[in-house]
């Protein structure tokens, strides 16, 4: 498939351009579409709590909600494929893809969270510091010494400013629904509330009380290895603590210096509208 068209993006250990281009959306299906650390495994457990009205005896979210976009050492395209058609409806899939690169724009509907860039890049930070061991060798992923080289780091890869410029021109297109972060942080009811009527799904009173409970900060923490076995690989991939790990609003302040706070304002300043960043309240 050397003609494959390029803005599926390019190969990597996490971007498969193949599946992408080859998808068959369906208009049952939700595409979680966030940049890294803004929310996607926490909006992977909602959507499935809210289509399940409310399941406590799964065994990963990624089998409930799979990465569209992860390579498989062991499937085929095909194979893989094969796998997403027998999901039962509706499918909700996570991926961390531009608007470019995202399959099903028009037949999908598609969700997305944004979060303030300083928290992103901190989660980031401690995303790569607490995977396991093993992961760490296997995967040759590069893990920063300080805060400084991975501030540097995560400027020079850019995916957040890729993600949220790329998907903002489509904030009031009728199958996409934006959501922050912090809002939900702050009025997880009035969240869902919004999705539920986004997508046209009905959740009862009961149901809703189920799944406000699984999709709370404090369930999904003593639940983490439901969240952390990620690979196609039966396997947790963050030490003990790691990754369902503080989700608070404005971790930041702790963490990064001021000149680094205003490097990542300033790209975001360079790169967003006014509009953008008045949304993202980082006027
Ligand atoms: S990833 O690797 O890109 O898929 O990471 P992602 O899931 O987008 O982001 C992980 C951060 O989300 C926090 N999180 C939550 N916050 C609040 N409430 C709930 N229920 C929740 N679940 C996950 C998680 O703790 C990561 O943020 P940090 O700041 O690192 O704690």
């Amino acid at each position: 498939m050397s003609d494959l068209d390029p803005c599926w993006g390019t190969p990597s250990p996490f971007h498969d351009p193949y599946i992408l281009a080859a998808f068959q959306a369906r208009p049952t299906d939700v595409l979680i579409t966030t940049a890294p650390k803004a929310g996607t495994t926490w909006m992977q457990q909602i959507l499935h709590q809210l289509r399940s009205g409310g399941d406590d005896r799964f065994y990963s979210i990624f089998r409930e909600v799979p990465w569209l976009e992860l390579p498989h050492d062991e499937l085929t395209l095909e194979q893989r494929l094969a796998a997403f058609d027998k999901l039962p409806e509706p499918r909700v899939f996570k991926t961390h893809c531009t608007r470019e690169q995202t399959p099903g724009i028009g037949t999908a509907r598609i969700i997305l969270t944004t979060r303030d860039p300083r928290d992103c890049c901190v989660s980031f930070y401690h995303h790569l510091r607490d995977l396991t061991d093993a992961v760490k060798e296997r995967s040759g992923i590069q893990i920063p010494e300080t805060m400084e080289q991975h501030v540097e780091y995560w400027l020079r890869f850019g995916g957040w400013y890729r993600n949220v410029k790329s998907w903002w021109p489509l904030r009031d297109h009728p199958g996409v629904l934006m959501l922050r972060y912090e809002d939900l942080k702050t009025d997880l009811r009035a969240g869902l509330d919004r999705i539920i009527d986004f997508l046209g799904w009905s959740v009862s009173d009961e149901e809703m009380a189920r799944v406000m409970e699984y999709c709370s900060f404090q369930w999904m923490k003593q639940n983490a290895a439901r969240f952390t076995r990620q690979g196609h690989r039966d396997e947790e991939y963050f030490k003990p603590g790691g990754f369902i790990r503080r989700g608070v609003i404005g971790d930041f302040q702790l963490e990064l210096s001021k000149e680094q706070e205003l490097r990542i304002l300033q790209r975001a300043r360079e790169e967003l509208e006014e509009a953008c960043l008045e949304f993202l309240e980082l006027v």
